[in-house]
């Protein structure tokens, strides 16, 4: 019967012969590959040289403090694990070398018992550490991947869709029917959805790798919500709707990344005005205390079903009406909540079915 042995490497830096021969015996025991010594600088020259995956270190050493060697092998060493031992019942130095990067720490005298599992959960701790390296590094990949494949492969040939549709128009020019024209505004308008759901897309996967905010600034608030509002102003006149605002002059900076808050208001003001009747009112309200500056937007639309409300932040979620008279791809929430949360923000919504919607963005001061 063959047993499973690890043979992760273990590292006793001390100087008693004692307790480095009593490491060894205990961990060799447990399958693993011991090395020890006595000094400081040997300690650190045989970890830059065979990377251990676990290192017991003395704090009390002559010659090189145990807390110098937790520095160099931690800034050396990737993914080491260092479990401090400590020769006197010095619960501070413990701390300070837990401080410093240090996992753990065993007080001597120290039984085999609790050598092997404050090892056992060192290791375990290690593999952990790499496991999720890996997995974030994975998860960065395949966003890359998935920017690249949007833009190339769906992005590009939508533009080129919409190039040739163009020309069609000019080449036919008079020659078409009006069915026919009819029917390649259709498609005009079809890709030009198709279009918006892909940059929304790919904004929302941009927002997710910290690309598409790469530099904050002092924000004037006051002139961001100006501009999202000018931007729905003709919207707003087309369907009959009043627009109007509230936002004191004396409104406390904000730091953030202007164009991707005026998109904000835009979604915000503009879902607003999409899910509001003719003659409805959408309100824009700005206020502060010491911490937080608010803006609510505040509409007199049909309202969201409180059973779907916990939901409409989620990518792609539409609340599903008796009549589909709108369009939209389900991504505007999803894209402001992140570009709020990039911010250090929130955003909140309340809402009556039939009688309306609020929305209320608040970011730290
Ligand atoms: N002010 C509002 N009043 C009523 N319903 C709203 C309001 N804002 C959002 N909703 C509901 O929440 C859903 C999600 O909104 P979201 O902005 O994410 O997507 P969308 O407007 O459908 O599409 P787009 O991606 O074009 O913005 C909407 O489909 C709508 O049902
Ligand atoms: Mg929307």
């Amino acid at each position: 019967m063959s047993e499973k042995v690890s043979r992760e490497l273990i590292l006793v830096i001390d100087d008693e012969e004692t307790i480095r021969d009593g490491c060894r015996q205990v961990l060799e025991k447990s399958g693993h590959a011991v090395i020890t010594t006595g000094n400081g600088l040997d300690g650190i020259r045989i970890a830059r040289e065979k990377h251990p995956d676990l290192v017991f270190v003395d704090l009390k050493m002559p010659g090189m403090s145990g807390l110098e060697i937790i520095d160099v092998l931690l800034e050396d060493i990737p993914y080491v694990v260092l479990v401090v031992i400590t020769g006197y019942a010095s619960i501070v130095s413990a701390v300070e070398s837990m401080k410093r990067g240090a996992y753990d720490y065993l007080p001597k005298p120290f039984t085999p018992d609790q050598l092997r599992a404050v090892t056992k959960r060192g290791l375990e701790h290690r593999n952990l550490r790499i496991e999720a390296k890996m997995l974030r590094d994975a998860k960065e990949q395949v966003e890359k991947d998935f920017i690249t494949f949007v833009s190339h492969e769906m992005r590009s040939p939508l533009v080129t869709i919409q190039q040739y549709m163009e020309a069609l128009k000019i080449v036919a020019g008079g020659c078409l029917s009006g069915e026919a024209v009819d029917i390649i505004e259709r498609c005009d308008k079809r890709i030009r959805n198709l279009e918006d759901l892909v940059e929304h897309w790919l904004d929302i996967s941009r927002i997710d790798n910290g690309t598409l905010i790469r530099e904050k600034g002092l924000l004037d608030l006051p002139g961001i919500i100006t501009r999202g509002m000018e931007d729905m102003k003709p919207l707003c006149e087309k369907r009959e709707i009043t627009l109007e605002k509230d936002v004191p002059e004396d409104l406390p900076m904000i730091i953030g990344d202007g164009e991707s808050l005026v998109r904000v208001f835009v979604n915000i003001i503009g879902n607003a005005t999409k899910y509001t009747s003719a003659g409805g009112r959408i309100f824009v309200r700005a206020e502060y205390d010491n911490h937080y500056v608010s803006v609510s937007v505040c509409d007199t639309g049909r309202g969201i079903p409180g059973d779907n409300l916990p939901f409409i932040f989620e990518p792609f979620y539409r609340v599903k009406g008796e009549v589909e008279d709108q369009r939209g791809s389900g991504l505007g929430l999803a894209f402001c909540k992140r570009i709020m949360e990039a911010h250090g923000g929130r955003i909140d919504v309340s809402s009556e079915e039939g009688k309306g919607t609020t929305f209320v963005l608040r970011f730290p001061r």
